[in-house]
């Protein structure tokens, strides 16, 4: 029996900010990458500002949540590196790249579209014309080579004047001006794209916060349920407007997905861990699969006082914008437990204790792919609903070869083992329908800013100070891809 349906969908991801550059090109309004410096895997990534006094400063911009002081304004200083503002030039590059994504046989491409290139200050009346004109162009170019796009609304990259000036989502403004957003989008590209994300990794604003717990007040918390609060709002808008302008459109919601294990049968730490998927995960994906905040979610707030301000028709609102599919990204699990902790380790936005049984990338992320087994059937069985992995990959340093080539198999027995733990979970029952590997191109990786930590199966030839060609190179992982594609998932090896 064949391991992957028929219409299984094969492709990559990538996200605007961190692939196109062009930052300021063509109307472009300005997003907090912008700002933000590089950093690596000892040294944070920097907001950077100017404050009351007229003085530059900094603050770690701790992935995508930098606050900056009171009366500062955010902006680009001199002596700093910003990375995105050329990231790996998508936006002048996509017919060479998607030309290269058709070469290993995609059938989907993950991609965002950059709020800012469409609104440039999220809030405008109008929308800017060569912002939709490019993403036009870019679907188009997937639709010559038969791809379909899958496309995130948003992908860590509110309007940066939207930031400074309503305080980001925390205000219930924003709900309005994304659907305003959303709607421009589902009208213009109706046709050319069928599926969309409403929320990149949406429940990172509450999982992140495990990361500094120490150092948190209630009103830290008040803050991220709040602004969960305003993105489901706006997540269900969008979907339930989206449906009526193309009835042929299919949502999905987008969670950093990580499988959390209890670190002993202490039962203790067996609750700990169920009460880490309510927070972590089911919080965000029960209101946008099922339509309702879950029964637990009283108990979270209750936890840290958090009174959630919601209008008289809210829930009403959720219930009305469920998504079609689940999608997730899918890096690494991690261990939670009760006791005194050795060995802690941190990793995309989760932090937890070290799991023996598990091997850890250079950056320190727990490679595990029975973990994305036991996720996709944990998952299947609470939704029900067609499920998209549209992120995986494994972060690493490449080296290429005098002859110029990169043997990356470190990279390619990654995948191999995350596919095999996928058809294991669909010979289970789980309708999977599709897979985008996270960075199908080397871009600019969203938690340090290195372009070292490589997720590609195309090389672009840059360094973390911004210098090199920006040539891309197909690495042997983008053949072994490109034959995984052709045998549909049966050939691996
Ligand atoms: C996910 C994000 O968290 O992980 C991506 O959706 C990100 O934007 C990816 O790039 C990998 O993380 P990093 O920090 O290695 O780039």
């Amino acid at each position: 029996m064949a391991r992957f349906p028929k219409n299984f969908l094969w492709g990559g991801a990538i996200a605007a900010n961190q692939a196109e550059g062009a930052y300021n090109e063509d109307g472009r309004g300005l997003v907090q990458t912008d700002v933000t410096t590089g950093g690596n895997v000892h040294t944070p990534r920097y907001t950077t500002y100017i404050g009351k006094d007229g003085k530059p400063g900094k603050v770690p911009s701790m992935g995508h949540t930098g606050k900056i002081p009171e009366g500062a304004e955010f902006a680009i200083l001199d002596d700093y590196h910003y990375p995105n503002h050329q990231a790996v030039d998508f936006y002048h590059r996509y017919k060479e790249d998607i030309k290269l994504f058709a070469e290993m046989g995609y059938s989907v491409f993950r991609l965002s579209i950059s709020w800012a290139r469409i609104f440039p200050n999220g809030d405008d009346l109008e929308p800017n014309q060569a912002g939709l004109d490019f993403y036009r162009s870019v679907f188009e170019e997937c639709r010559k080579y038969g791809i379909e796009p899958l496309v995130s609304i948003w992908h860590f990259d509110t309007p940066l004047s939207l930031e400074s000036r309503y305080g980001g989502w925390t205000n219930r403004k924003l709900v309005d001006f994304y659907v305003r957003y959303a709607e421009t989008i589902f009208k213009e590209y109706k046709g050319l794209v069928k599926y969309w994300i409403t929320f990149n990794e949406i429940n990172n604003t509450i999982m992140f916060l495990d990361l500094f717990d120490e150092d948190l007040t209630d009103a830290d918390y008040q803050e991220a349920y709040q602004h969960l609060h305003h993105q489901f709002l706006a997540s269900a808008k969008a979907v339930a407007l989206g449906h009526e302008i193309d009835a042929n459109y299919q949502f999905g919601n987008m969670i950093c997905g990580i499988t959390f294990y209890p670190g002993s049968s202490d039962p203790s730490d067996i609750l700990e861990n169920l009460h880490k998927w309510e927070q972590n995960i089911y919080y965000c994906s029960d209101v946008q699969a099922k339509g309702r905040y879950g029964s637990y979610a009283k108990r979270l707030w209750k936890e840290h006082n958090v009174v959630l301000e919601m209008a008289e028709d809210d829930l009403e609102i959720l219930a009305k914008g469920k998504v079609d599919m689940y999608t997730f990204s899918y890096y690494m699990s991690t261990v939670v437990t009760t006791h005194a902790v050795e060995d802690k380790v941190y990793g995309n936005f989760s932090i937890g204790a070290k799991n023996p049984y598990l091997t850890y990338s250079e950056w320190g992320w727990a490679q595990d792919p029975t973990g994305l087994q036991y996720y996709l059937e944990k998952i299947y069985d609470r939704y029900e609903i067609p499920i998209m992995i549209v992120e995986n990959g494994l972060g690493a340093l490449d080296t290429v070869e005098e002859d110029g080539a990169i043997h990356d198999q470190y990279r390619i027995d990654y995948h191999r083992a995350h596919i095999n733990a996928m058809a294991d979970a669909i010979a289970d029952g789980v309708d999977l329908i599709a897979y985008t590997t996270w960075g199908c191109i080397d871009i600019v990786s969203a938690g340090t800013g290195e372009m070292r930590k490589r997720y590609g199966f195309i090389y672009v030839d840059m360094d973390d100070e911004g210098k090199g060609t920006l040539a891309r190179t197909p690495k042997d992982s983008f053949y072994w891809y490109q034959k995984v594609i052709a045998s549909n998932g049966e050939d691996v090896e």
